[in-house]
């Protein structure tokens, strides 16, 4: 069976995680990635956090599958030659270079559309138009510039980080989306388009509830926020809210049986209003059922801490996943805190291919996050990543048409590099 985005070829000229992960998604769906690197060193994350000497990381093979690899010096003329013959091939160029990079190498985007008018053009950046449009941004800058940090991590803290990448990975899908949306729009113009994706916004976008919370905190309290319950006032700003739900129906986590010597021994609870007469009749106060004081979900909001103080005594009693087991039987939402050892070694992951395990030739078997989007006609085949300039040759001949003296050529000239060992860390 073809894959969706068979015979789209992209000139991947993405590095570190934000670009990678968008054309690692692309890949995925059957798009031809070609990975432009540096010679010598390549993308600086085959050298960064490494675990097995002289073998690319874990950070770069977990970004990089299915891609194919050439290496190109883009400062030197040859190699400018040959990126201006990709670009003239390729339907969708990707870069999360910093800002100014393309346009100092020669490739700005007027110089790319006139080369190819079909291309679309497609980049990560920090931020937007506006104050700080030339300043680099790394993972945790967005966080904090996107209104993640401010709102994450608990009231009388400071503001936190959160693991997942939501700025790098976040803002990758976003791109994504903006170059299969601008494919789609190709079939009926014809022509490429520029298409941006800013940390901040991305991150900003995933963080919406809670400037939905900013505009409601001029109307009142947040009453779904534990520290309403706790008498404690809002200032001008969303606060940081702990482990609260986010949404209508509140939350929190819970400690489960276990818990001092298991630091995941825990399970998000949710009290849906639907459900809260089960909740009352599992954990044993019934009462609650029809006391003024508890049956709705307006009287319980100034009680929230006290309630889920008193659900934790029971879920104390029970594992993370006898807790699930017995809540799932009422359709009371919950969840268990697994660890990346119980992801990693979870049976119906491996059998969806949400995780997935591949062969490296230098490295050996590692796990991989494979495509967490499933189509039912275009199933992803996860591979490994390419080892450095590993398809130079065969991009020069396949894509480009060149015959062996060209290669020769070419090669001779210092513009795809010598074959160097990789830079040490
Ligand atoms: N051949 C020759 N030179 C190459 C090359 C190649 N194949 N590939 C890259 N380069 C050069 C570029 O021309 C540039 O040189 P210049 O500064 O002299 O113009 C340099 O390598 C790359 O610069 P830059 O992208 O700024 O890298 P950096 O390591 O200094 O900064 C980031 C890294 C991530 C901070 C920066 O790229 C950035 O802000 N990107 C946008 C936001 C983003 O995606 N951040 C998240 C990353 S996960």
């Amino acid at each position: 069976m073809g894959k969706a985005l068979d015979g789209v070829r992209i000139l991947d000229f993405t590095h570190v995680q934000s670009g990678p992960t968008c054309t690692q998604l692309l890949a995925w769906f059957g798009a031809d990635c070609i990975k432009v690197e540096r010679p010598g060193t390549g993308d600086i994350t085959r050298g960064q956090l490494r675990d097995v000497p002289n073998a690319d990381s874990l950070y770069f093979t977990m970004l990089n599958g299915n891609k194919r690899s050439i290496t190109i010096d883009t400062k030197h003329p040859k190699g400018k030659e040959l990126l201006e013959g990709l670009v003239k091939v390729c339907d969708v160029m990707v870069e999360n270079f910093g800002p100014g990079v393309l346009d100092r190498m020669g490739f700005s985007w007027e110089r790319v559309r006139q080369l190819n008018p079909r291309i679309i053009l497609a980049s990560v950046k920090g931020f937007g138009p506006g104050p700080y449009e030339d300043c680099k941004v790394y993972e945790n800058v967005a966080q904090c510039t996107g209104g993640s940090a401010s709102t994450t991590g608990f009231r009388e803290g400071p503001p936190l980080v959160t693991g997942a990448q939501i700025g790098d990975t976040g803002t990758g899908l976003h791109l994504a989306l903006g170059i299969v949306t601008a494919l789609y729009q190709r079939t009926k113009t014809g022509r490429g388009q520029r298409v941006t994706a800013a940390m901040q916004d991305g991150v900003l976008n995933l963080c919406r509830v809670k400037l939905r919370d900013q505009q409601r905190l001029a109307h009142g309290p947040l009453k779904e926020y534990r520290q309403y319950g706790e008498g404690v006032s809002f200032g001008v700003a969303v606060p940081r809210a702990g482990n609260d739900s986010g949404g209508g129906q509140p939350g929190w986590i819970l400690k489960c049986k276990g818990w001092e010597t298991d630091p995941d021994s825990y399970l998000y609870f949710i009290t849906q209003a639907p459900v809260w007469g089960a909740i009352c009749k599992v954990i044993g106060e019934e009462g609650w059922i029809t006391d003024p004081g508890y049956a709705t979900p307006d009287a319980r909001l100034s009680k929230l801490k006290a309630i889920f103080d008193r659900i934790e005594k029971w879920t104390m009693t029970k594992t993370k996943f006898e807790a699930m087991e017995i809540l799932n039987k009422y359709d009371i939402p919950c969840g268990p805190i697994l660890s990346m050892k119980e992801l990693a070694e979870d049976e119906s992951l491996r059998k969806t291919g949400t995780v997935v395990e591949v062969d490296h030739p230098k490295r050996g078997k590692y796990l991989t996050v494979g495509n967490p989007i499933k189509l039912s006609d275009s199933p992803s085949d996860v591979k490994r990543a390419p080892l450095l300039g590993e398809h130079t040759e065969e991009i020069l001949t396949q894509v480009l048409g060149f015959d062996d003296k060209k290669v020769r050529e070419f090669k001779e000239s210092g513009a795809l590099g010598g074959a160097k060992p990789m830079a040490a860390e």
